[in-house]
């Protein structure tokens, strides 16, 4: 490709801008921007009692959320199979929850695996998301 020389470099900079812009949030997220998401992709948003039922009955196997993250998720939780503590999921009581989109993913991948044997669903989160983000002191 052909260009005029002196617009190869703009192109190759506002790249590295666009790039970086991307990179930013990226990094860090907070646990409203993951209701919100959540609800975007569920095209509801969460609603707290249903996530409070869910989070709090088992799904068909032997544990519930609060198995392990406590009822309600506020204090340290106890891994019941472990018996490892378990920080608090509740943001209120927690400062490191939900701040990071790939963790809560994971975490989300994996424990709704263990509860209901398959993923939670957008809107799920969503209700679980809203009804954690109800827990204050
Ligand atoms: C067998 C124990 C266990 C069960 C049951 C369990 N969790 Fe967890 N969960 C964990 C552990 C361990 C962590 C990681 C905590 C840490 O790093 O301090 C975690 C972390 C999480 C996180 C990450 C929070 C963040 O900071 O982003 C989410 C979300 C989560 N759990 C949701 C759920 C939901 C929803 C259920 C029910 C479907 C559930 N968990 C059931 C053990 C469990």
């Amino acid at each position: 490709m052909m260009f005029p020389r002196h617009l190869t470099l703009p192109p190759v900079v506002a790249l590295l801008l666009a790039t970086a812009a991307m990179a930013a949030p990226a990094a860090g997220t907070s646990p409203g921007a993951q209701l919100e998401y959540w609800s975007t992709q569920a095209g509801a948003p969460g609603q707290a009692a249903r996530g409070q039922a869910f989070f709090t009955r088992r799904h068909g196997g032997e544990w519930s959320c609060s198995s392990c993250h406590g009822t309600p998720p506020v204090g340290e939780g106890r891994h019941a199979t472990t018996g490892k503590s378990i920080a608090p999921l509740a943001p209120a009581f927690n400062p490191r929850s939900f701040t990071d989109s790939a963790r809560s993913d994971k975490w989300f991948r994996r424990n709704c695996r263990d509860v209901l044997n398959r993923e939670c669903s957008a809107g799920e989160k969503a209700d679980v998301l809203a009804y954690l983000l109800t827990l204050k002191p």
